[in-house]
């Protein structure tokens, strides 16, 4: 795929000679990626496109009267995109006999509700293990071999040392691809692809087959090392360090390189999922590595893999491509507990270095982590996108704001998905607010913060003032400010308060019973002029340059952005700024603030 900045210039590219001229479009009409500063956006008709997207349920679209009666839903909710699995099963039910019509209806049903698709190619993995392969695969287990796990034990997954499954999953992905330009090259449902899902090897830290004994017993390949030592300065420090404990050796086998996998001594937990380990450990289990070599082996095995699915995929249509990766965790802190050898952040290098056809390593993000996880998969530049996650509505604005993220996507997305809900409401939000955060992400004029209550107030600095954002919730504002010198602790039954405190004080919370997480998307657009989506924060604001050290609000307006142009709603002065004194963002709004300074 090919990868331009903003000024237009190439500054990555995936080149496949097949390609070239295999279609009329040309790589930059399709939905591609484009860099921006340290972001990188999904161009879609020569826009920057925020999937505000939700993930529908594994066999939610395996037929078309199923999917039906749930579109409107989500477009009910604010759902710019879905996620939609396309199973190998489905599409290549007899070995050379294609079947697009539920992928063509899909297409058009999306298309009639003005929404934009991204497909899950649920091809030879799906969770680590192979059941959307098709019957005629499944059954000839001497042509498309599964992986042995200890004990000589068989599992219904298929080993990536099989050419034959990698062929053929290659020749089903590049006739589904082909099909998709053909129906959808112009209009550009189909922004991009997920090949294969939550790859690796469970029950087993790696493939125990002979012939991947074999290969785990000879040499690390040269196009690995030669990577390794190209990028030894910025690989991510949980493989550097494990290379480095091993001596940085040049070459070697995989035990030499990397150290010593799992002792056959060692059984994984297979019932429970949950390793035996100290509550130390359990704490820090879901980003400590277990027997690395195992899953770096398991890692550049797959990514050879679903590189070549990929690339004859993109052979035929060239759209951004992901693969999504199950996390490792507290309750499944060992490789095998989780699919081994997935595209997690401690082997993005090794992805890297054996799938170049895919363009973003992308996390299934379920774990309360959310900013550290988001931290460890933007390293090196990979884009970030987050094809499932829970329900937390407060995380879209972190990942669109702080992590410049191209899209969000609750899994399941149709349980519960609505009008009146938090997700929706965030949802309009950030599509209100979608042209001031393209133009932003990737620059250090754009952030994101979520506060719960009783966090202590953030600080930042954001363009020329320092920011402090206290929790509000859905509390009123109070409509002046409160006395420099804090009143006296109150007293059951003594009404002393100043009248203002006692209006912010008897604030009803107009919700229900569980506090909201506040957060917002805070842009400084300008020298004095900031744009602030979000809710529940209230904001002050300290000048950082030189000069008058009074700040005041000199224009508040509450508004949204309509065709790319910002268009006021209302004018804010009086009670509803503290008389001037007092930022606060009320639950789903923007505002577009313009500083000034006095003495
Ligand atoms: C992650 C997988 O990728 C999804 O397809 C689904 O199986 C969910 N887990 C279920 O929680």
């Amino acid at each position: 795929m090919k990868r331009t900045t903003i000024a237009g210039f190439a500054v990555a590219s995936y080149a496949i000679a097949a390609a070239a001229g295999a279609y009329a479009e040309t790589a930059s009409d399709i939905p591609h990626l484009r860099n921006q500063g340290t972001a990188t956006q999904l161009i879609v008709d020569g826009k920057p496109f925020l999937a505000l997207a939700g993930e529908l349920g594994n066999n939610t679209a395996s037929s078309l009267e199923n999917v039906q009666p749930i579109w409107q839903r989500l477009v009910d909710g604010n759902l710019n995109c879905v996620l939609a699995a396309v199973s190998w099963a489905q599409v290549e039910p007899e070995e050379g006999r294609f079947e697009f019509t539920l992928v063509d209806g899909l297409i058009e049903q999306a298309r009639s509700n003005h929404l934009k698709l991204v497909f899950l190619w649920f091809g030879s993995w799906k969770n680590g293990l192979s059941s959307y392969a098709p019957y005629w695969v499944k059954k000839d287990f001497q042509r498309f071999p599964r992986i042995r796990i200890q004990g000589d034990k068989r599992i219904e997954l298929l080993s990536t040392f099989g050419d034959a499954s990698r062929d053929a999953d290659a020749h089903a992905f590049r006739a589904l691809m082909r099909h998709i330009r053909e129906v959808d090259g112009q209009l550009h449902t189909v922004l991009m692809m997920q090949v294969e899902n939550e790859v690796g090897v469970l029950r087993d830290s790696r493939d125990r087959s002979a012939v991947a004994n074999k290969a785990f017993a000879g040499p690390v390949p040269k196009a690995l090392m030669d990577y390794l030592q190209k990028h030894r300065d910025t690989l991510a420090p949980e493989l550097r360090e494990v290379w480095a404990a091993n001596g940085f050796k040049t070459a070697g086998t995989w035990e030499e390189v990397f150290g010593p996998g799992k002792p056959d001594s060692v059984e994984m937990p297979i019932q429970t999922n949950s390793p035996p380990m100290s509550k130390d450990e359990h704490e820090t289990g879901w980003r400590k590595l277990h027997w690395p070599v195992d899953e770096i082996f398991m890692a550049w095995n797959y990514a050879r893999y679903v590189d070549r699915v990929t690339a004859a995929g993109k052979s035929e249509y060239d759209i951004p491509m992901y693969v999504n990766g199950w996390l490792q965790q507290p309750e499944m802190a060992w490789p095998g507990t989780y699919p081994s050898g997935g595209p997690l952040p401690q082997v993005h290098d090794i992805w890297r270095a054996g799938a170049p056809a895919i363009d973003i390593l992308a996390p299934d993000l379920y774990l309360e982590y959310f900013d550290q996880v988001c931290e460890r998969f933007t390293r090196n530049g990979n884009p970030l996108f987050i094809p499932e996650t829970g329900r937390g509505a407060a995380n879209a604005l972190v990942a669109f704001g702080k992590y410049n993220a191209i899209g969000y996507s609750p899994f399941f997305i149709e349980m519960g998905v609505g009008a009146d809900t938090e997700l929706a409401a965030t949802y309009s939000l950030i599509a209100r607010m979608e042209p001031v955060i393209a133009a932003h992400q990737g620059k250090d004029t754009i952030t994101a913060l979520r506060l719960n209550e009783g966090d202590a107030p953030a600080q930042f600095k954001l363009g020329n003032y320092t920011l402090t954002a206290h929790y509000v919730g859905r509390h009123r504002i109070p409509i002046a400010p409160p006395p420099a010198q804090p009143p006296p602790p109150v007293q059951i039954g003594v009404p002393a308060q100043p009248a203002a405190l006692a209006q912010a004080a008897a604030r009803p919370p107009d919700g229900g019973p569980t506090p909201m997480q506040a957060a917002a998307i805070v842009v400084a657009s300008g020298p004095d002029e900031f744009y602030l989506g979000g809710g529940g924060i209230r904001f002050e604001f300290a000048a950082n340059t030189p000069g008058p050290a009074t700040v005041g609000l000199g224009i508040v307006q509450e508004g949204k952005f309509v065709d790319g142009k910002w268009t006021i709603i209302r004018q804010l002065g009086g009670d509803d700024i503290g008389q001037g004194e007092i930022l606060g963002l009320r639950p789903n709004t923007i505002l577009r603030v313009l500083l000034y300074r006095y003495e």
